[in-house]
Formats: structure tokens, C-alpha cells, sequence
């Protein structure tokens, strides 16, 4: 069949029309196809071929494949696999572009952004029934979700590109940015990526994925029609091969995916230690937490769209329902007779609830998932009928698994709801929290005060309450853990589109001081010891390094911490967990005593600083009073970083709230020892954090000397532990370590590759200097970009109203 003929119908579709009378004997929906003729022209008109969209101009169509309408099998158009030469083609057009386009005036970007918003909203209908041709979701929701979306996201953004100018005055843009999506959203997906990426004045090369290319080609069709100047958006179409040229591109500056955790993993891996910004948007096995006072009818309602929505195809779909064991039976119940009422078949129909399933490939692995572990439970499908032909899988539901059972872990991006049962709130939140990762959750109760209490503690980018799968362009979405980093939409999604503006050089390494050929050795033989948990301790492999002055003096011994050293500080940061939950009243006051304990001892710190790295007495005082002004600094933010309370269109509030990242391991500058460290680990506990800090290598003896101060001014044990040691040494441990949920870098040994390699195994969020120059005495030394690295924003959507 050509592509441009109207699919056939199955039994339960169309070619079944039910008259009146039958419609009103069963109370039944009637077929309500929408009409695909407008979008089958449009793939005619392009000749059922397609090239990329480079420079502002469609390629000749190349080598390809075919992309299917997964609800018959029918093929739609062939699309080009985008090629070494295409990708560098569209690299080159997008870095040409791109100077120009980021001197515009934000008011200027603005327009076209606008011009954008209102053609994805003038083809709305056409780019609706592509995309649920080319994907298999239902029309309902291409058209009332998707589409709507993406025109409220470029909306949202041309607003962000007209605030730029006077919002974001100490931001840049990065440049190149390569993009890489997934085919459940194809469209919505290209909007997260393109609408903040060039309101920021950033160029793209997006590749959508190969089941789903067509609504991105009708998109760079509206791009030409906007007068979008050329270069700015670049789309490739093309396979994993294809997106790998792009992640690998030396000129790309970002890459921001989303797409499988295993994809994920691997382009962390490609791209460490290039310098380009990363941001992941992953999988996600996401909670469904309903409390026994819930209103079950909504809870079951709110499960409709949390697990079959696009056909339970979600990042965040809601796939593990966890339910409180008195009200279990009752809401199985319930929720069997509502999927045995829900409607699979042809997308196109306006009455359909389940589409199709994206591929056969799709299919298989969810059945293969299904038949070879549903046996950890009770399987159920539901009743209802399914199409003769065509990618379609049952609304399916298994109770009975236990929290490690293969399908409670795994994502399987179907229709298929995982369930267990629990007994209290505490069992809740250790259930919902039992998987290795962390985008979404949906929590159902009655009470707020449950409710609010639980929200907080459930390691989840995004929170809902009493309600599902809710976006918007002014709320930050992503995850934590194994679901990625960054996020998308709001003021924070803008973080990963631009960069501080502030001029670097290369770090020079800075080394011990060898052994001097004359030495001058007086008085006793001190060794410092590393400092964890809140005591301090000999390392545990017994070895430690003279540490020598550049006048030959020597100063002291410094410890050398090896693994053992570094978990016992992981663990020891670990049982000091209750910091996160301190106020931030009393963090403050921590880091004021601290800062007033440093000030009572500064001559002493000012001599060592001097002693230590040999610079004039004057500028090692000047290191202490801006480390005691830095400590100010954090002070006064520790209880001031302030969440919003998002405009979104509903009723009812998006609180970002800001939260600790964790577990921070921290390796500190090598200049300017004291202030370094101070630097590093006054933002990072001022948020809540814990930190493992690897002193400065070549002049540990400041950081040592620090203890001292931590131990008299009532900082918990284990908030702050501080090593000493081989930064080479030590970084690929730190990276890789599971326990730790963060690293930052400011060493001056070139590490930012290992540490990337190495921090692929949990995708723990990695700051690192590139081994470039910071000035740690000025204004870049300190503030919001530290803050923000030391916090993630939890979206959390309390729909309000009876
Ligand atoms: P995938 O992660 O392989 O594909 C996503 C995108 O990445 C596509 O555009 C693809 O062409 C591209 N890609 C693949 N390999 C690449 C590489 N090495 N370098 C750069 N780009 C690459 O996802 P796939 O295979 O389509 O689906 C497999 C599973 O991934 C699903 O069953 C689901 O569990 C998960 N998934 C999760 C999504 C999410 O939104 N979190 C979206 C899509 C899939």
C-alpha cells in the first residue's frame, strides 16, 4: 500500500461502523476517525522521501529507511540516515550561525521564537495526526497534549529570550549545541531541546529518533517559513550511528539527550573529558503511591494516565503501583473494571484510549519482559479487545511482586503496571525509593499534611500530588540517580543552555615541592592525619608525604588516603544524613562560628598559607579574611536560596523546591589552599550536602590545620571529612564510587576525563574545571553557580480545588 492511502481498518476500528441505535443500546463510543488525508498529502508532497534540514535547506534525500505507521505496518516515508558528511555539514552551518544569532537582541530572537509558536499553533492539526501516524499515540492526546505543549514551550521560551538581556546578564550561551531525542514524544522532545537551546542564543543539530523523524521535518518546514535564519536549527535524521557522530562531533560544544539509561551511560562515557556540557534526561520506574484515605476513584482515574498514557511509553509513566495493603483488593478491583473498559485500536480514532506500540521491536521486549518474569505475580490483561494487525499490547497489571522482582525494577515502557502493597508511610517511602532511579513520582491522599511530609522524601525530580504526569514549560522536569541530569523547562532549564560569562585560561599543574638538596628540619616531626567522621584518623594504608616549603623548610607531614580511606569518609558522610534535614537557620550558624573560629586563629592560618606555598604575608592574609568573607557568604545564603511557585496553567501550585544533591565528593584547588577548600565546601554544606573533600595535593597542610576549627565550632560529625593525598590517586576512586551522588573538580591535575569515565557506573552529576583557571579571591570564587551545584529543584504539583 502507498503511503499516501488511508490505512485499513480492523474489526474494532472503522470498517465496524456501529448505526445509532446500536451506539445507544450499548452506550458505547462510536468510530470518530479523525481525518489523516491532510498529513498523507503532505508526505506525497515531499515525495515520500526525505533529506536533512541543513543551512536552512532540505538535502537531497539519501540512503535511508523507512518510518511505519506502527498501527498497520504500513510504511510512510523513507528518511535519510544522516551521515559522517551530513553531520559535519549541519556542525559547520549551526557554528556559522551561531555568533550572528547570539549577537541578536534577546527582543530579536524573541520574535522568531514567537513567529515559531504561532505556526506550530496554525499547523496544529497536521502536526497532531503526523505524530500519531508516525508513533501510534492516540489523536486525543497528540492533539490535546503534545501539540499544545510544544506551542506553550516556544511561547515560554521566545519570553525567555526576550528576558535574557536584562535577566541573564552574567550568562552566555555555549554554542553548538547536539541534540538527541527518543520517539514517545517526538515533537514535545524536540520543543524541550530547541526552544530553550535558541532563545539562549545557542544553534542546534537535532536528530530525532528513527521511528519518529516526520513531525521534525514538518518542524524545519515552519523554521524555513519563520524566516528562522539559517543554521540555527539543523535537523539530521538518522540511527544510533547517526547520533553518535553528533556526540562525538569535535565542534559540538553541549549534547543534551534523552533516550534509555543505557544510551545515556554511553555517550557520558564519549563524551568525558572533551569539555562539552552534558545534560541526560533518562529512564525512570517511577512510583505510584496510593495512602488508604486516597479517593480511590481519582487514584484510579489518575492510573489511566499515568501507565497508559502513549501506551505506558513514558520516561515517568507511573509503572510501579504501590498501594496500602488494607485498601489493595478493593483498588485492584476497581482498576481492573476500568481497564477492561479502555479502548485500544487505531490511534487515529478520537475515541481510542491505547494506541499503538512505537515498533514490533518495542512489542517484543515488552512481551518478552511480560512472559518471562510476570510469573513473580499475578498477571492481568485487560478485557478488552485488541486490533487484528498492528503493534498493540493489552493494558496489563501484576499485583503481588515483591520490591526486587525483575518487573519492579526494570523499565519496561509499556502498558504494563508493576504492584506491591504496603503496611505505613515509612514502608511507602522505602519502597518508592528502592529502585536506581529517580524522575517522577505520584502520591494519593486526602491528607496534606501526609501528603506534604512524604512529597519531600521520595528521591524524585518531580513530585505529584494527588494527580499525574503534569507538564509545563515554567516547571523544571529531569531526574536524579540513574534517570539523569539537568533539567528542562523554567528558569533552571536555562542552566544547561548557557554558561557564566567569564574568561579562563588553562590551570597550570601545581606540584609538591621536592626534597630540598639542603634541608632544614626543626623542631618535632608533626604527621596530620585525615579527618573523618568528626575524629581524626591515620590512614589506613600507614603511608604519608614530607611536605616542604619552597624555602626548603620542612612543614610537616601530610597523610596519603587510599580507597579504604576514601569509604570509610563515604560512609562516614552517609551516617550524617540528618544534616539535610538541619534548618537552614542553624546551617548558618554553623558556618558563622566557623568563620569567627578562623578569624580568632587568622595570624596563624595567614603564617601557614605563607610557610606553604610562599607567597607574601599580605596576600596569605588576604587568602584568610576572603575565606572568612566566603564562609560569610554561605551563611547568609544557607537559609536564603529561596524555591518558587511556578505560573502554570492549572489549578493549583509547582513548588521548586531546592534540595540538597547529597553526597559530594570534592576535590579542592590546589592554589590557594585554605580559601580552596573553604570555596568548595561551605557552598556544598550551606545546601545541606555532605562533603568528602580531597585537600589541595601540593599544600595540605592548611586544610589540616582547618579541622581544627570544624572540631570547636559543632559541625556534626561526618558532615564535612576532609583527605589528603594523590589527586590523581584518589579522583578515579571518588568518581566511581557508588555512595557518592556528586564530584566536583578544581584540581589542577588534568583528571576531568577519568572523572567522567569513572562517573558513568551511578551518572553521578560531575562538576569539573576542564583544568581551567578559576580566581578564587573574586566574584567567581563564589555564589549562585555554587549554589546551584549544590542543589537540585524538586518540581513538586499540588493541584488544588474540590
Ligand atoms: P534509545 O535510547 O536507544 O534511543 C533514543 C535516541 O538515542 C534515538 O534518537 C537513538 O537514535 C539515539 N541513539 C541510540 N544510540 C545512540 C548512541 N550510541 N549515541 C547517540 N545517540 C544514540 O532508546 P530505544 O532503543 O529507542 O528504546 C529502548 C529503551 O529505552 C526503551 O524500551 C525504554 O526503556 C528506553 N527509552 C526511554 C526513553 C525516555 O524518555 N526516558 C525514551 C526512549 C526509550
Amino acid at each position: 500500500m502507498s503511503p499516501g492511502a488511508i490505512p485499513p481498518l480492523t474489526a474494532t476500528q472503522l470498517d465496524d461502523p456501529m448505526n445509532v441505535s446500536e451506539i445507544f443500546e450499548t452506550m458505547d463510543y462510536g468510530p470518530a476517525p479523525e481525518d489523516a488525508a491532510e498529513a498523507l498529502a503532505w508526505l506525497v508532497d515531499g515525495g515520500d522521501r526525505f533529506g536533512h534540514f541543513i543551512d536552512g535547506e532540505f538535502t537531497r534525500p539519501g540512503k535511508g529507511f523507512d518510518t511505519k505507521n506502527p498501527a498497520t505496518g504500513e510504511t510512510l516515508a523513507t528518511v535519510s540516515q544522516g551521515s559522517k558528511k551530513d553531520v559535519d555539514n549541519a556542525v559547520a552551518a549551526a557554528r556559522r550561525a551561531q555568533g550572528k544569532w547570539a549577537k541578536l537582541t534577546g527582543h530579536q530572537r524573541a520574535r522568531y521564537m514567537y513567529a515559531l509558536a504561532r505556526l506550530v499553533q496554525k499547523h496544529s492539526r497536521l502536526f497532531a495526526v503526523l505524530e500519531t501516524l508516525d508513533n501510534g499515540k492516540p489523536i486525543r492526546e497528540s492533539r490535546d497534549i503534545d501539540i499544545p505543549l510544544v506551542a506553550r514551550h516556544f511561547y515560554y521560551h521566545a519570553g525567555m529570550a526576550q528576558l535574557m538581556d536584562s535577566e541573564l546578564t552574567g550568562a552566555e550561551p555555549l554554542g553548538v549545541c547536539g541534540q538527541i531525542i527518543p520517539w514517545n514524544f517526538p515533537l514535545l522532545m524536540l520543543s524541550w531541546k530547541i526552544a530553550p537551546a535558541i532563545a539562549m542564543g545557542n544553534t542546534v543539530v537535532l536528530k530525532p529518533a528513527e521511528y519518529t523523524s516526520l513531525t521534525a521535518l514538518l518542524f524545519a518546514q515552519i523554521c524555513q517559513e519563520a524566516g528562522l535564519p539559517k543554521g540555527v536549527v539543523n535537523i539530521v535524521t538518522g540511527d544510533g550511528t547517526t547520533g553518535e557522530l553528533i556526540v562525538t562531533h569535535a565542534d559540538i560544544n553541549k549534547v543534551a539527550f534523552t533516550g534509555s539509561t543505557s544510551v545515556g551511560r554511553r555517550i557520558r562515557l564519549a563524551t568525558a573529558g572533551t569539555g562539552k556540557s552534558l545534560t541526560l534526561e533518562l529512564g525512570g520506574k517511577s512510583p505510584y503511591i496510593v495512602f488508604d484515605d486516597a479517593d480511590i476513584d481519582s487514584a484510579v482515574e489518575g492510573l489511566v494516565d499515568a501507565i497508559w498514557f502513549n501506551q505506558g511509553q513514558v520516561c515517568c509513566a507511573g509503572s510501579r503501583l504501590i498501594v496500602q495493603e488494607g485498601i489493595a483488593d478493593r483498588f485492584y478491583e476497581k482498576l481492573k473494571s476500568r481497564m477492561d473498559g479502555l479502548r485500544i485500536g487505531n490511534p487515529l480514532d478520537k475515541c481510542i484510549d491505547v494506541g499503538a506500540i512505537v515498533d514490533p521491536v518495542q512489542l517484543e521486549t515488552i512481551t518478552r519482559l511480560v512472559r518471562e518474569y510476570g510469573g513473580e505475580g499475578d498477571v492481568y490483561h485487560a478485557k478488552t479487545p485488541l486490533p487484528d494487525t498492528g503493534c498493540f499490547y493489552p493494558p496489563t497489571l501484576i499485583t503481588g511482586l515483591q520490591s526486587s522482582s525483575r518487573l519492579m525494577q526494570e523499565e519496561i515502557f509499556g502498558p504494563v503496571l508493576a504492584a506491591t502493597t504496603f503496611r505505613t508511610p515509612s514502608e511507602a517511602v522505602a519502597l518508592a525509593n528502592n529502585t536506581r532511579y529517580g524522575l517522577a513520582a505520584s502520591l494519593w491522599s486526602e491528607n496534606i499534611n501526609l501528603a506534604l511530609d512524604i512529597a519531600p522524601k521520595l528521591v524524585a525530580g518531580v513530585v505529584w500530588v494527588n494527580a499525574t504526569n503534569l507538564f509545563d514549560a515554567a516547571a523544571g522536569f529531569g531526574g536524579l540517580r540513574e534517570s539523569g541530569f539537568g533539567r528542562e523547562g523554567g528558569w533552571e532549564g536555562l542552566r544547561a543552555y548557557t554558561k557564566p560569562r567569564t574568561s579562563t585560561k588553562p590551570l597550570k599543574q601545581l606540584t609538591r615541592e621536592a626534597e630540598p638538596a639542603h634541608p632544614e628540619i626543626s623542631g618535632l616531626d608533626r604527621t596530620a592525619k585525615l579527618y573523618i567522621g568528626g575524629k581524626q584518623a591515620r590512614p589506613d594504608g600507614g603511608y604519608s608525604t614530607p611536605v616542604w616549603s619552597p624555602r626548603g623548610k620542612l612543614l610537616g607531614h601530610a597523610s596519603l588516603a587510599n580507597r579504604k580511606d576514601l569509604r570509610n569518609a563515604v560512609e562516614a558522610a552517609h551516617s550524617a544524613k540528618n544534616w539535610a534535614n538541619t534548618t537552614g537557620h542553624l546551617r548558618a550558624q554553623i558556618l558563622y562560628y566557623i568563620a569567627e573560629n578562623l578569624s580568632a586563629r587568622e595570624d596563624e592560618f595567614a603564617d601557614r598559607i605563607r610557610d606553604l606555598t610562599g607567597v607574601h604575608a599580605k596576600t596569605a592574609m588576604v587568602e584568610v579574611e576572603t575565606s572568612i568573607s566566603r564562609l560569610f557568604t554561605y551563611a547568609a545564603w544557607a537559609d536564603k536560596l529561596d524555591g518558587a511557585a511556578k505560573g502554570v496553567p492549572i489549578r493549583g501550585i509547582a513548588l521548586a523546591m531546592n534540595e540538597p544533591v547529597g553526597l559530594i565528593g570534592a576535590l579542592c584547588p590546589d592554589e590557594t589552599p585554605l580559601l580552596g577548600l573553604i570555596s568548595t565546601v561551605a557552598p556544598a554544606i550551606a545546601m545541606g550536602n555532605r562533603v568528602v573533600a580531597i585537600a589541595s595535593e601540593p599544600f595540605p597542610l592548611a586544610a589540616t590545620d582547618f579541622y581544627q576549627i570544624l572540631e570547636t565550632s559543632d559541625v556534626p560529625a561526618g558532615v564535612v571529612n576532609i583527605l589528603t593525598g594523590s589527586h590523581g590517586e584518589l579522583a578515579p576512586q571518588l568518581a566511581g564510587h557508588m555512595g557518592l551522588d556528586a564530584v566536583w573538580n578544581f584540581s589542577s591535575t588534568d583528571l576531568s576525563a577519568v572523572i567522567e569515565k569513572e562517573s558513568a557506573g551511578n551518572l553521578k552529576r560531575i562538576w569539573t574545571n576542564n583544568t581551567r583557571t578559576r580566581n578564587w579571591l573574586g566574584r567567581e570564587g563564589e555564589g549562585r553557580e555554587f549554589l546551584a551545584h549544590a542543589t537540585e529543584i524538586k518540581t513538586v504539583w499540588v493541584p488544588y480545588g474540590e
